[in-house]
């Protein structure tokens, strides 16, 4: 190494040598060119952004409280987005005080600030299998041991849940239309793992940031409602509002919480106060409950249209897929001879992308038969189109 090469950087630390870049990291880049249809997208539908609304906000708020809105503000977040999230959450049937609420940039952010403060190196945390490939990335930097949390067709299965539970730091669940299965936990498995939380003394962290964009039907609560004493749930206004926003919440028991409002100050002293405001105007104009049935009918559209081309086009042997009653993602599982590490590399140079199933597991790495699609982007055609020719590739490669 050359002097001019080893001082393009100060010393490394430990943590960025350790946080390589995947296989998957590399997939996905190509998976972002031009020419290529991508379901490997986890981008909300630029459709769904309320632009007019939003600039009415602005205006509203800029006249009313401008001087406030430019300025720093408490790291907690702003008392009137707070009351608007409040009022929201006790809307769906769940308790929520003020003081039990912690604004975030992003939900993405919570998930750092509780891997800063509730993982030590070792810790056990447990994830579904497959979980958020992006909470994956955010506990690894505090260098937690996983555990799987059992799984099957309906979600994740408490009553596989034993006493290897006893020592975990939390159990971080995504208990409506999940990523990246799309799979939502019925209210008896939310109720048993509240049950099960309570016999072996764990917390739950129920990340939701799917459940208002469901197709027909409202899905049940948050594990707020079932174990309240003992879980933590984040919500993000990215899915419903604006992901450009980067605002977030995090609702918990207030001694659970004032640890990540203590961390959150050092890391970024408060969340723009500028957004926090024209959110809570556009939830006091009443946006919520005007602007989402039009989204829900959005992401409905596109989900049918991707299902309607995998019945059409995919092998029937051996391939099964799930069928989401809301969100943004359909989970494809082949037989164990497809490695969809393998099957990516062919599908990209057929101009078809999507995220390959082992980008989601913690442990138990040896699952590679499965894939990620994500219907929310991709015009109806190119949908018809991508579905078609991935559905050649695995006919070809399972010989149908
Ligand atoms: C399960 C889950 N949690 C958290 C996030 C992060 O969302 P944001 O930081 O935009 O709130 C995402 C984004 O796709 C997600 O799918």
């Amino acid at each position: 190494m050359n002097s001019e090469t080893k001082n393009q950087t100060p010393p490394k630390s430990q943590r960025v040598l350790n946080s390589t870049n995947s296989i998957i990291g590399d997939l996905l880049k190509l998976a972002g060119q031009a020419d290529i249809i991508s379901f490997a997208g986890g981008l909300p539908s630029p459709k769904s952004f309320p632009i007019k609304e939003v600039e009415k906000a602005t205006q509203t708020v800029l006249e009313k409280e401008g001087a406030l809105a430019l300025q720093y503000s408490s790291t907690v977040g702003e008392k009137p987005l707070i009351d608007q999230i409040g009022k929201y959450i006790n809307s769906k049937g769940v308790p929520a005080q003020a003081d039990e609420i912690q604004i975030v940039s992003g939900s993405q952010q919570a998930l750092d600030l509780l891997g800063m403060a509730y993982i030590d190196k070792g810790s056990l945390v447990a994830v579904e299998s497959p979980s958020y490939l992006g909470a994956i990335q955010a506990f690894d930097l505090y260098e937690p041991k996983y555990i799987e949390i059992p799984t099957d067709e309906h979600g994740l299965n408490p009553d596989l849940i034993g006493p290897e539970f006893k020592n975990i730091r939390f159990a971080y669940v995504i208990t409506t239309f999940q990523n990246p299965t799309g799979l939502t936990l019925s209210v008896e498995r939310r109720k048993k793992l509240a049950e099960k939380a309570r016999e072996y003394d764990f917390w739950i962290i129920d990340d939701n940031p799917y459940g208002e964009l469901y197709y027909d039907q409202e899905p049940p609560p948050s594990m707020r409602l079932y174990a309240p004493e003992r879980t933590i749930s984040l919500g993000t206004f990215s899915k419903v509002l604006a992901p450009g926003f980067r605002l977030g919440y995090v609702v918990g028991p207030k001694e659970a919480i004032a640890p990540l409002t203590q961390l959150k100050q050092a890391v970024d002293l408060n969340t723009s106060t500028f957004t926090q405001l024209i959110t809570a105007q556009i939830m006091e104009d009443g946006l919520m409950t005007t602007h989402l049935p039009a989204v829900r009918e959005i992401y409905k559209t596109q989900c049918e249209y991707m299902l309607k081309a995998m019945d059409q086009y995919f092998p029937k042997e051996g391939v099964t897929w799930t069928k989401p009653d809301g969100g943004m993602f359909i989970w494809v599982t082949l037989p164990e001879s497809i490695n969809t590490d393998e099957l990516m590399k062919e599908a990209v140079a057929r101009k078809v992308a999507f995220v390959p199933g082992s980008a989601f597991y913690t442990v138990g790495k040896e699952k590679y038969n499965s894939m990620r699609l994500s219907f929310v982007t991709v015009p109806p055609a190119k949908i018809e189109e991508g579905i078609k020719t991935l559905g050649e590739l695995l006919k070809e490669k399972l010989g149908q």
